[in-house]
């Protein structure tokens, strides 16, 4: 079986947990990079990706990697690459570039060329051209160029692997989905272990765990872009979510709940719960999102996880004084009712343990799109919020 050269990328941070997943799904020569992790194997291999990754955003096919010197070059090299193995000439087709440190002078041209090279060849291949099409392409071109390298990948995710097809409703600053399974994974918390997030918005992260918890592969709700590929099989990709399909089990014993203040958002976090597949757990109270202040929640067991984004108090924001006075009367909270239960919070305020009196016990730099934050974790042990040091694996 051929031997493909992938990348997964991911958002910052989740990279080794994603190198994991990948290993379990039988990837090979896996090398972890900045923002994404490299890896070989057969095409079947990228196919499971998408449809079980949680932690990748995109699932990248490398085409060809070549040295260049000008944008003439970059021209020969998509003109010489043989597209027509991937894709017919009827294809409605993207191109898009990311350059770091490279030396050409307008990335718009480069892009222009790169089209121009992949539909002279299909002209003088056929007569035709494909159309290029911004918005609903069906093949996406990647092109990253760097001081001298310029390599071509095709999409084959299509749309961002955390779109799972289930969130239709948003609140207000939604988690990406990848990003909620990748705190999940961060926290160590197992479906065995009762779960809360009291700040549940539109329940990303709640729907994430029960999504896990009944084995469900993240992808079965939705189209990739490798079906419009002409190396796609699609009776290998029917069986393949035949398979994920009979692996979900709706009898896992979990208990989640999610609560947020505002009731117009937990209607829109239980909508996007029953369109994830999860109505069973709802019906029988294995997944639960009500309505709720985090001041005021009660723990439902004597110990659990917490896993939760607050809302955020930028220091240029007026809310920020509203915020942190409401963090403090949450961790008071905390600590008279949820002693025994772990609280992990991701933030991009790093006052966040001084303005709740708690000393984290780790915290985790985590990139949020492009906002640097904290994935703090916080023991909640009766009586005992002395200072603990804090173990951080970065400052
Ligand atoms: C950053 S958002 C959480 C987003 C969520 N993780 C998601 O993916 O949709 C913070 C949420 O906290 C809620 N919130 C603000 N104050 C609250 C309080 N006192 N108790 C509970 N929820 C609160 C807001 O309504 C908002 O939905």
């Amino acid at each position: 079986m051929a031997a493909y050269h992938f990348f997964a990328v991911c958002p910052r941070t989740l990279e080794p947990i994603l190198a994991q997943e990948l290993q379990s799904l039988g990837a090979q020569n896996i090398k972890v990079n900045a923002g994404g992790v490299l890896f070989e194997g057969p095409l079947s291999l990228a196919m499971n990706a998408c449809l079980r990754s949680r932690y990748a955003s995109r699932i990248l096919l490398r085409i060809a990697t070549r040295q260049y010197y000008d944008s003439h070059d970059i021209y020969d090299m998509a003109h010489v690459l043989p597209w027509e193995r991937f894709f017919d000439v009827d294809a409605k087709i993207r191109v898009d570039i990311t350059a770091h440190r490279s030396p050409l002078e307008s990335l718009d041209f480069t892009t222009l060329r790169i089209k121009d090279g992949i539909c002279d060849r299909f002209r003088e291949g056929c007569g035709k051209r494909p159309s290029i099409e911004k918005n609903n392409p069906d093949v996406r071109i990647h092109a990253f160029i760097n001081e001298r390298y310029c390599t071509f990948y095709l999409n084959l995710s299509g749309e961002p692997l955390f779109k799972r097809g289930w969130r239709v409703e948003k609140g207000e600053a939604p988690l990406k989905e990848n990003m909620a399974a990748g705190l999940l994974a961060l926290s160590g918390w197992t479906p065995d272990q009762p779960l809360l997030d009291p700040f549940c918005g539109s329940g990303t992260i709640a729907i994430e765990a029960a999504q896990i918890a009944c084995n469900m592969a993240p992808g079965l709700n939705r189209s990739f872009a490798f079906e419009k590929l002409n190396i796609f099989d699609l009776q290998e990709w029917q069986e393949m979510k035949e398979d994920a399909k009979a692996e979900i089990n709706l009898h896992a014993p979990v208990q989640i709940r999610g609560s947020d203040i505002s009731s117009i958002v937990v209607s829109k976090a239980q909508a996007n719960a029953q369109r994830a597949g999860l109505q069973a757990l709802l019906d029988d109270g294995r997944l639960v999102l009500t309505q709720g202040d985090a001041r005021q929640v009660s723990a439902f067991s004597d110990k659990g996880f917490i896993v939760t984004n607050p809302p955020y108090g930028e220091q240029s924001n007026p809310k920020s004084a509203t915020v942190a006075s409401m963090m403090k009367n949450v961790a008071d909270n905390l600590k008279k009712s949820f002693s025994g239960w772990t609280a992990w919070m991701l933030t991009s305020d790093r006052k966040l343990p001084s303005q709740m009196r708690l000393s984290e016990s780790r915290k985790i730099v985590i990139f949020n799109g492009p906002l640097e934050c904290r994935f703090f974790k916080f023991e909640m042990v009766k009586g005992s919020f002395r200072n603990k040091k804090a173990d951080s694996e970065t400052a």
